[in-house]
């Protein structure tokens, strides 16, 4: 059987980052209308790949053709002409305009010599806007949509531009399951229609779910490209890392420590009710539901940013009454949020300086003046132990991939040693080998006496870093359980019950 002619194909793509060679020898195709993964560990060059297509990035060395033609140098509106869109992590909507404005606006921008007319933008809009998948007020205003409805909205400007290839990097980083599965839906909506769509996600469960084929990349290099029926998840994970990983379950029974963290009675009207726990000492408890459980909104109270109406919270038997996050951090509570592009990193600042943002009071010398060297040991300190790739702790945040982003801001609040630690979502967008690390420094700081939060809706995440689980929904704790009494399938199925 011959190949189909592939709409996109790179021969020799070669990329440089002063010197960092972020991809080598890249040989790649994607066909029209299939549904293509590319996977890999953090920082092996997934992004770059994309910006290349993408226009934002000019290869070193190499060529790209589309048809059969070779369309280099390209530009991101001479891309976008050729038929490709992508999808980024930050969406670059305007948050102002409505749905519909958004979406007709790259047709507009294309032919900037006519005037605006809101009657035709509504137009341009009305046709991707297509029922039933696509189920938006085209007159609701971005600012107002959730993420998962921004990304539709994103979609439908990129096919309202004629797109014929989109690329979604990590569309499903922060959108629940029931999220993931609309995307899903569109997305195979989109291969009906002829549109081919790459995707970069680190849930291998998702790849093998849904698309033809999958591209494995390692270090810059590609490892190669699978039909997806012949490589499982553990292969793919396999030819990621060169390594065989397994979770292994971890959970302890700590129910002799010295309690730390005694949660009574909490509420707080329309987020969550009656909520009481107690966190010991070194112990790492979960809290696992779905998105609109209540889970973010109990660890927002616990920093001192949503003060609970009712209940009390008491760590190490002093009751506290935490106005803002700063109450929170001087009692020695960290939380990492999920939100990764809200952060909690300065992108523009150094590496080193966002490791000890937290942690400025403690290094401060008697004149108030930090050492530069003291600043410098603890920050590579902790690049060390969190296996953060990066090419000089002097280079800004911004430069560094989505997942090792992630983990600058783990090292931030663990270099500021807090009692408490609350993890919302850890490992978004970190993969699988890099996850392990992350729980491996889940473990060693919960050995050193800290008591952990982890909340996550990944039921294997809880097993491989919990002692313990809260099931929440509604706002309320429906159940309390560990790992290994009930397994995986069995807490997800009460999950999505
Ligand atoms: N603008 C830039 N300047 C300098 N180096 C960069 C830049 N963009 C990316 N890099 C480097 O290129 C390499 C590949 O990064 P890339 O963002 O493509 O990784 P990725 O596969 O998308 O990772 P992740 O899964 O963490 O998002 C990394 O070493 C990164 O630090
Ligand atoms: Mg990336």
């Amino acid at each position: 059987m011959t190949d189909p002619v592939p709409f996109l194909r790179l021969t020799g793509i070669g990329k440089r980052f002063g010197g960092v060679q972020a991809l080598q020898n890249i040989d790649w195709d994607v066909r029209p209308g299939e549904v293509h993964c590319l996977v890999g560990e953090n920082g092996c060059g997934k992004s770059t790949l994309i910006k290349t297509v993408a226009g934002v990035h000019p290869p070193t060395v190499g060529t790209i053709e589309i048809d059969g033609r070779p369309v280099l140098p390209l530009t991101p509106s001479r891309a976008r002409a050729l038929g490709i869109q992508v999808i980024f992590q930050d969406l670059s909507l305007f948050p102002n305009l409505t749905v519909a404005e958004n979406v007709a606006i790259e047709g507009h921008l294309g032919h900037p010599e006519r005037p605006v007319s809101y009657a035709r933008l509504r137009g341009l809009a009305a046709a991707p806007l297509r029922p039933p998948d696509f189920t938006l007020d085209p007159e609701a205003t971005v600012a107002d949509l959730s993420v998962s409805e921004r990304q539709i909205v994103a979609i439908c400007r990129g096919l309202a531009a004629e797109a014929r290839l989109i690329f979604m990097d990590e569309p499903t980083a922060s959108l629940t399951r029931a999220e993931v599965n609309r995307l899903l839906a569109i997305v195979a909506r989109l291969k009906a229609d002829g549109i081919a769509v790459v995707f970069v996600s680190h849930r291998l469960d998702e790849v093998v779910e849904i698309a033809e084929r999958v591209t494995v990349m390692r270090d810059g290099q590609k490892v190669g490209t699978w039909p997806v029926a012949a490589v499982d998840q553990r292969r793919i994970g396999n030819l990621m890392t060169g390594l065989d990983i397994e979770h292994a379950v971890v959970a302890r029974d700590m129910s002799a420590a010295a309690p730390l963290l005694e949660v009574r009675s909490l509420g707080r009207e329309g987020e969550y009710a009656d909520v009481s726990f107690t966190l010991r000492r070194g112990e790492v408890l979960g809290i696992t539901g779905l998105l609109g459980a209540g889970r973010t909104e109990l660890a927002l109270s616990l920093f001192g940013m949503a003060r609970p109406e009712r209940g009390t919270i008491a760590l190490e038997g002093k009751l506290l009454d935490l106005r803002s996050n700063r109450d929170a951090v001087d009692a020695g509570i960290a939380y990492v949020s999920e939100d990764r592009l809200g952060l909690g990193v300065i992108l523009k600042q150094s590496i080193a300086d966002n490791i000890i943002l937290a942690e400025l009071q403690n290094l401060r010398g008697p004149l108030g003046l930090i050492p530069n060297g003291r600043r410098k040991a603890l920050a590579a300190e902790w690049v060390k132990r969190l296996a953060i790739k990066i090419s000089g702790l002097d280079k800004p945040v911004g430069t560094l991939s989505g997942g090792n982003q992630q983990r600058v801001v783990l090292a931030k609040w663990l270099a500021a040693r807090p009692k408490v630690l609350i993890l919302d979502s850890p490992t978004v967008g970190v993969d699988i080998k890099n996850k392990k690390g992350i729980y491996d420094v889940v473990a060693e700081l919960a050995n050193a006496g800290v008591g952990i939060i982890v909340i996550s809706d990944e039921v294997l995440e809880i097993f491989a870093t919990c002692d313990r689980v809260l099931h929440m929904r509604g706002g309320r704790i429906l159940e309390e359980t560990v790992p290994g009494i009930l397994s995986e399938h069995q807490l997800e199925e009460r999950i999505y019950a």
